[in-house]
């Protein structure tokens, strides 16, 4: 029987097994998480979504106080024009935090970044270069360009000494996407080393309109792959979005796919970075409680659960420390929407409803973005006597997805039925 373990997936001249747990960001894809993934010999992603903010909680740098007193000025006016991120302090946070991920790298694996264009931070082109740059001068294996086409991006870092020498792939959605990332890249002579197909079911935000219910995974798989056949090009293609199970994944490698990419199932794990009660909401989700939501202030649909705190929130923009969704004119839909909203008899703002402080809400954990199958997730572990579900380990759920036959899925054994270190001793 057909599994994903019959597979390896080819970059250059390195073979990783072909898993990839995708970049899920606010830190909620750790390096905790990524560097199980390469020790295991897949290849896990950090994100860089707001790491001068990630930096500072981790290792207590001051980036986010520094830039918010800086800009104290603006807190109460919504003209943010002049709040800009200090490109210097950027590339240090970044530098810092990949570094401290490639220091503990084990394993054959990979240690690749997710870097979403869509984060314009009040300065698109600057800030995106920095984030580049920063990546590639702390030695990251590989770097997944996402949330947007990325028209420009290659030509940021062409002149960059590991331009030709880390992995560049893309997320994409359609095959019209990935033209439209091939032309660019022909500009500056690179072609990417493999190619992220997303689907409708993914979690975080879509790539696709209000329509993403019209779309499958499947469909879109096998028009890259006729796509890049007829170009007699040899990309690796890696389906994401709803594969759930070891055997989702075989089929996917049957059509010609290189490897898979897989986050919805590692929300769950001791590794990732979700606070503990959060974990809990995901495993107790519902099918009804999951849904594509218009509250990013990036455009994108955001897949959430209903039970999200950041849903109904008033909170003030928070763009003086944060400011990471800022266009270039300083403008956030967030920033409208809040403006826009009334005041109760007292003068408090009321829930703004169409939009969501982004920046403060991710930092919070408070916006619980997930995939469409977070509702299975009840059924990958035990509930133990206490009500709660048991977090899995990623080694678990990594070698569940590579051995798996037939859709099944491996239960761990119950944790409150494990003998402790003490009666195990003793009764041996
Ligand atoms: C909690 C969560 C956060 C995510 N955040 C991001 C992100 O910051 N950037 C990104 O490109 N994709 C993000 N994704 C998408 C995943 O990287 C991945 O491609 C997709 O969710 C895979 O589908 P699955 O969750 O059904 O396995 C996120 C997914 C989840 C579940």
């Amino acid at each position: 029987m057909d599994k994903l373990d019959n597979y390896r997936l080819s970059l250059g001249q390195h073979q990783y097994v072909p898993i990839m747990i995708g970049g899920m960001g606010v830190n909620i894809s750790t390096a905790e998480l990524a560097l199980e993934a390469c020790r295991l010999g897949g290849i896990g992603h950090i994100s860089d979504a707001m790491l001068p903010f990630v930096s500072d909680k981790k290792f207590h740098t001051h980036f986010t106080k520094t830039k918010s007193e800086k800009y104290r000025a603006s807190r109460d006016t919504f003209d943010k024009t002049n709040v800009k991120f200090a490109l210097e302090d950027l590339h240090q946070a970044q530098l810092k935090f990949v570094e401290s991920a490639m220091e503990q790298k084990k394993g054959d694996g990979g240690i690749f970044i997710n870097v979403m264009e869509k984060l314009n931070m009040a300065a698109p082109g600057e800030t995106l270069r920095t984030r580049l740059t920063a990546s590639l001068d702390a030695g990251i294996d590989g770097i997944t360009l996402s949330a947007g086409l990325h028209n420009s991006s290659l030509k940021l870092i062409a002149d960059h000494p590991r331009f030709n020498d880390a992995k560049i792939g893309i997320i994409v959605s359609s095959s019209r996407a990935l033209k439209i990332f091939l032309r660019s890249g022909k500009r500056v002579n690179r072609l990417p080393d493999f190619v992220v197909v997303e689907g409708p079911l993914a979690g975080g935000h879509l790539g696709f309109g209000e329509d993403w219910n019209e779309y499958n995974l499947k469909d879109i798989v096998i028009d890259v792959l006729d796509f890049l056949k007829k170009e007699q090009l040899d990309i690796p293609v890696i389906p994401a979005g709803g594969i759930f199970t070891g055997t989702d994944a075989a089929e996917f490698m049957q059509l010609g796919s290189g490897a898979v990419q897989l986050a919805t199932r590692f929300t769950v794990t001791q590794e990732c970075g979700l606070p503990t009660k959060a974990k809990q909401v995901y495993f107790n989700a519902e099918e009804k409680d999951i849904f594509v939501s218009t509250l990013s202030p990036t455009g994108y649909p955001l897949r959430v659960l209903q039970q999200s705190p950041c849903i109904n929130s008033n909170v003030k923009p928070q763009c003086e420390p944060l400011g990471y969704i800022l266009n270039k004119d300083g403008n956030c839909q967030y920033l409208d929407a809040y403006e826009a909203t009334a005041v109760d008899e007292k003068g408090r703002k009321l829930a703004v409803k169409d939009k969501i402080c982004l920046c403060y809400h991710f930092s919070k954990y408070n916006t619980y973005t997930c995939g469409h199958y977070t509702y299975r997730l009840k059924d990958t572990t035990n509930k133990l006597a206490s009500g709660e579900y048991q977090v899995l380990s990623a080694e678990h759920i990594f070698n569940d997805y590579l051995y798996s036959t037939d859709h099944k899925i491996d239960v761990p054994q119950p944790e409150d039925e494990l003998e402790s270190p003490a009666e195990f001793i003793k009764s041996a």
